[in-house]
């Protein structure tokens, strides 16, 4: 079976202090280990809190969140002013990290080639990366959702392992925006992904204004894995509601 993966991802939000505060009030709300559908629960944050919520975890004595980010660079070190590379993530403990948002390619020039060179990075540190795929509003509307993204697939898995890899379907329209994709439409899209993929338990998540209300039914989906959280993973108890979503039955 697999996993369900519930990520937050802070994206440029919160000094060391206010994540000292979140892992605060967020750890002691985390649910217990289920054996029979395991439900990992990752937090993306920025660099500099990478080592504050390692330090808060150990503190409290927990270990049911994993720490991941949100970029890295393709090479191991050099001469990339302002790049983090996957040794420095690797050496800290950092299990996940997130591959080509749609904000890196949209604001910092980010292409399928690059996201394809980080993927290959995250892997060889044995990091696991979380590809981010998605169409924006006009690709949408003029029908070309599915060329779209099984086009990003195919330029950014090329020569990427899938036995240790995690992708989240995340509607560019839908990001930020409250503008919740259709859960049975997500759920459509994501089972195109798995079609079109050599191993079809990759983990892939669904992204794009998940919130505490809509949580549950994402989750009800059955190609649905888990989500990736962003404005609503800032506040420790919405998130704290998202990662203990109610089991539905799968529909
Ligand atoms: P959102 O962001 O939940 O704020 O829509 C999702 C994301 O960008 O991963």
């Amino acid at each position: 079976m697999r996993p369900n993966v519930i990520a937050g991802n802070w994206k440029m939000h919160k000094t060391r202090a206010q994540a000292q505060e979140f892992m605060q009030r967020f750890l002691p709300q985390i649910p217990q280990s289920d054996p029979i559908q395991p439900r990992r629960i990752v937090l993306c944050v920025p660099f500099t809190d990478l080592e504050g919520v390692i330090h808060e975890m150990a503190a409290h004595q927990s270990d049911g969140v994993s720490v991941g980010a949100q970029n890295l660079h393709w090479e191991d070190a050099g001469a990339f002013t302002g790049e983090i590379s996957g040794p420095m993530l690797a050496e800290m403990g950092i299990r996940y990290v997130i591959v080509g948002h749609s904000e890196r390619r949209q604001y910092f020039g980010e292409s399928d080639a690059t996201v394809n060179l980080r993927l290959q990075a995250a892997q060889r540190h044995h990091l696991t990366p979380i590809l981010c795929v998605g169409e924006t509003k006009q690709i949408r509307d003029e029908g070309q959702t599915e060329s779209w993204i099984l086009n990003q697939l195919h330029q950014d898995l090329e020569g990427v392992d899938q036995q240790n890899l995690i992708i989240a379907y995340e509607p560019i329209w839908a990001i930020g925006t409250g503008d919740t994709c259709a859960p049975e439409e997500a759920n459509r899209v994501v089972g195109l992904i798995r079609q079109n993929l050599d191993n079809p338990n990759v983990v892939i998540q669904y992204g794009g204004s998940v919130k505490s209300g809509n949580i549950d039914e994402i989750m009800a989906q059955p190609e649905i894995d888990g989500v990736l959280v962003g404005g609503a993973s800032l506040d420790p108890a919405q998130f704290a509601r998202i990662v203990n979503y109610q089991a539905l039955t799968k529909v």
